[in-house]
């Protein structure tokens, strides 16, 4: 792991009179915080949104059953399917005219997932944002580079509002061009720099083949979310940046990014920013709410949000809650994966990020890689394509690579699967999130 000089974070460690009222705020302010907004919320849907008032009184639930936090779990959940029959502004929960921005997930089949955002709303999530800007080190008058994609998707906009009120110059440069990413990196010498895990890893590609020395740019902070991506990633870049990489995570459905987010002193996972939005764990399968440190599906109720606000949203993202650490807001573990990405091969559940934490023991293989589904008969069959290292693509370095890896592989996830090293520069990028599963089974 990197030395860091002890200097350089204490730098970046925000002082406790930089930090603001709630993240100050004891477990019990907070949960009498969670307990009173949860009701108003529960409230607002109830009474604006004929979806929540229809699903409530399907299941006999009133807002005014919420006497503890404990009751939150009578309450009806609400899944992707909902947003997509109330497309598109069936969710909102106050007239169109006091509507300031709407943003959208692509979604790969279908209509849109449509959000929308107050003026307030749009004030929260900047200030959650900025905290999380905050977290990681940064500070007004820093120099920030966002290279997350603007438009629809929330990520770009999110981090440039949040960045804004922080105080920090932004650089709107948006996904792509990665030649033109390098460029502007060096000569506006950005302190910060927020883009996808995957898409920092092309930059960094692109700063080899300009044969610029990444360590000497000026980046010093990393914030990187919007996929799962591994310790393995971080220690990848942060090695090779010589800056400090962090953790964002959040979706457009509980607000965009910002939602939680990890502290640069410890990055031992994401702290909730708890006063906006109230998290459970449950059991995928029966629905049931599992205790604090057991993993499961993570379920998100907004607290504050006015435009839209989201009661039970399940997630599909895996994790578990921690303990507060640099806060005392509590914490979720990296994610894992999505329960839609679980690949399910002969029996046993395999993510990609078990994969991608393998690929770093081997000094031979790049963190470019993908997982090809293919059916033979009656068996799905796993190929993991993942490109050589320039200067690692002799013959024989590429089948002891694939060994290796077809072996860590049986080893700690138990499946086979066929190893193909690929010639650097020939997985797809994608300037936004990557795209870690091809699926070629014939469709039953
Ligand atoms: O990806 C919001 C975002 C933008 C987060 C920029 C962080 C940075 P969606 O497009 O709605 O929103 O996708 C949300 O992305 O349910 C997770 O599956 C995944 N995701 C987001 N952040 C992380 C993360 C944005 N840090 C979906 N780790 C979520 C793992 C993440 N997965």
């Amino acid at each position: 792991m990197l030395q860091i000089p002890l200097r350089k974070l204490d730098r970046l460690k925000p002082l406790p009179s930089e930090l603001d009222r709630y993240e100050l705020a004891t477990i019990e302010e907070l949960c009498a915080w969670q307990r009173q907004q949860l009701v108003w919320s529960l409230r607002h849907a109830y009474d604006n949104v004929p979806h929540y008032r229809a699903k409530f009184d399907a299941v006999g639930v009133h807002p005014n059953d919420l006497k503890s936090l404990d009751d939150l779990a009578k309450f009806p959940f609400t899944v992707k399917a909902d947003l997509r029959d109330n497309y598109p502004f069936g969710m909102f929960a106050v007239p169109e005219r006091q509507i300031t921005r709407i943003h959208a997930s692509s979604g790969t089949t279908g209509k849109p997932t449509v959000v929308g955002y107050t003026k307030r709303d749009i004030e929260i999530w900047s200030d959650v944002v900025a905290r999380s800007i905050r977290a990681a080190g940064g500070r007004a008058g820093m120099k920030l580079h966002n290279a997350y994609g603007y438009g629809l998707f929330t990520g770009g906009l999110g981090a440039h509002y949040g960045a804004e009120r922080l105080g920090c110059t932004v650089i709107p440069v948006s996904g792509g061009m990665t030649e033109r990413q390098v460029q502007l990196i060096t000569d506006f010498k950005p302190d910060i720099i927020m883009v996808t895990p995957s898409y920092m890893l092309a930059i960094l590609d692109e700063f080899r083949k300009q044969g610029l020395d990444p360590r000497k740019s000026s980046l010093r902070i990393g914030i990187f979310g919007a996929e799962p991506w591994t310790n393995a990633v971080r220690e990848e870049i942060e090695e090779a940046f010589d800056l400090h990489a962090v953790d964002i995570y959040g979706l457009s459905e509980v607000i965009g990014p910002g939602v939680a987010s990890e502290c640069v002193e410890t990055k031992d996972g994401l702290h909730i920013w708890e006063d906006h939005f109230y998290p459970e764990i449950i059991d995928p399968h029966t629905g049931r709410v599992v205790p604090d440190g057991q993993e499961g599906e993570l379920v998100f109720t907004s607290l504050t949000k006015e435009a839209m606000p989201i009661i039970r949203y399940r997630t599909r993202d895996l994790t578990r809650l921690l303990p507060g650490t640099a806060r005392a807001m509590r914490r979720m573990e990296k994610v894992t994966g999505r329960t839609d990405d679980m690949i399910i091969l002969r029996g046993v559940n395999v993510f990609p990020t078990q994969i991608e934490e393998k690929l770093l023991t081997i000094p031979a293989l790049s963190m470019h890689y993908q997982l090809v589904l293919t059916r033979s008969g009656r068996m799905d069959e796993m190929e993991v394509h993942v490109e050589a290292r320039p200067g690692s693509t002799a013959l024989e370095i590429r089948k002891a690579a694939a060994n290796r890896l077809e072996q860590a592989i049986k080893d700690t996830i138990g499946i086979s699967s066929k190893v193909i090293i690929r010639d650097p520069d020939s997985i797809e990028r994608s300037a936004g999130k990557a795209r870690r599963i091809v699926d070629r089974r014939p469709q039953n």
